[in-house]
């Protein structure tokens, strides 16, 4: 014979309900609420004493899409769900996406006697979908941004040549050919911007190699103090001799820091200071499960700059998003892209007239 089975304590009922993240409200026959449980107070709004003993349409009044399912639950002694449609309405907050189901509570004769409510908070579940959505549409952009380029550029070389002929037949007339200047000058800004557009969209396959970040650095520093020569804008490079050689594509590095410390010279006004830094972050790494940490090198690139307003903030990564006239706001998305592609992190934390940091972390790939 089969042991009996010892049935559950009540209380563990309770306590389920209690601990569960899921919404329950159950209904008596009458429609009034009988059990609202922690997660339903939290996801409704109610509390558990506005809530008991009310008959669910009055608390959900004008709720129609909910109030049609519990309705067809409760008459039809069926179970009924939707788990797209609803949009529950609270007394505070914004309306949230979720989905229900109603079930009949059955009574020991069979009968219906009541019901009972589940409900799906989706709005991280919609909040994920739009991210896709937004992503797919970036990357059809980039298709297509890439295509244009592609065809411009070829015009484009053909407008240059013409215009340094047509400066070469003008000679020495210094009134005409500052037209010809201005024309060669705007064709290459121009094709600066089609190339970085060309840089972000394309995916050429990295080139790894083992990189001096040290020498990379010292590179780009020189380089800018040359090209800010005025010294209204100091430069200092603070490097940690520790530091091995990372696994990397040395070109994208490049200029991943070159667009980085562009930007921070170019948000000083007349005088400033950019700092660059780099470390080895020994309380930072990248933990796989089931693998060694792996030691994370850490650059930062300060500037004594005018900032960025905290509205701007989440923008600036986006492309084409810019505030100088002449800027074509590809720089911080191909640095978020280069930073991707070799598994780091880049962060930015800035106060509008004191100046910016922006920090990236890379691991030491081997
Ligand atoms: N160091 C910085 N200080 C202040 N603002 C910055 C800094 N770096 C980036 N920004 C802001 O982010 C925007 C986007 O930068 P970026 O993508 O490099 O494009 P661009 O330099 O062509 O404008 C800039 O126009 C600027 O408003
Ligand atoms: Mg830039």
């Amino acid at each position: 014979m089969k042991p009996r089975r010892t049935p559950p304590d009540p209380q563990l009922y309770v306590r389920v309900l209690d601990n569960v993240d899921r919404p329950v409200i159950a209904l008596d026959r009458d429609g009034r609420i009988s059990l609202f449980n922690p997660a339903a107070q939290n996801c409704t709004g109610f509390s558990e004493r506005q809530a008991l003993d009310q008959r669910f349409e009055d608390l959900f009044a004008g709720q129609e899409g909910l109030l049609y399912l519990v309705r067809s639950g409760l008459r039809e002694g069926r179970s009924i769900s939707d788990h797209e449609n609803i949009l529950l309405r609270r007394p505070i907050g914004p309306a949230l996406s979720v989905s229900v189901s109603v079930s009949p509570l059955l009574n020991e004769q069979g009968e219906t006697d009541g019901a009972v409510i589940l409900i799906r908070d989706l709005s991280r579940i919609r909040e994920l979908e739009e991210a896709v959505r937004r992503a797919d549409r970036l990357s059809m952009l980039g298709a297509m941004a890439a295509g244009l380029a592609h065809e411009i550029k070829n015009p484009l070389g053909g407008i240059r040549g013409a215009a340094q002929l047509l400066a070469h037949e003008l000679g020495p007339q210094k009134q005409l050919t500052e037209y010809t200047d201005v024309m060669i000058r705007e064709v290459e800004r121009v094709n600066t911007i089609i190339e970085e557009l060309m840089d972000l969209t394309r995916s050429r396959p990295m080139q790894m190699s083992e990189v001096n970040l040290g020498r990379i650095l010292g590179d780009i520093v020189l380089f800018q103090k040359e090209a800010h020569n005025s010294g209204a804008i100091e430069f200092s490079l603070q490097l940690d001799p520790s530091i091995p050689p990372l696994l990397g594509d040395a070109d994208l590095l490049a200029r991943l820091f070159l667009n980085l410390i562009k930007n921070a010279a170019e948000a000083i006004d007349k005088r400033g200071r950019v700092e660059i830094i780099s470390k080895v972050a020994s309380e930072f790494h990248i933990h796989k499960p089931g693998e060694r940490p792996v030691p994370m090198i850490r650059v930062e690139i300060r500037d004594s700059g005018k900032g960025i307003a905290a509205e701007e903030l989440e923008n600036i990564f986006t492309p084409f998003f810019t505030t100088k006239d002449r800027g074509s706001g590809l720089g911080l998305a191909t640095c978020q892209k280069i930073v991707n592609q070799h598994h780091g992190l880049i962060k930015v934390e800035s106060s509008v007239g004191v100046g910016s940091v922006f920090t990236v972390s890379l691991p030491f790939l081997r």
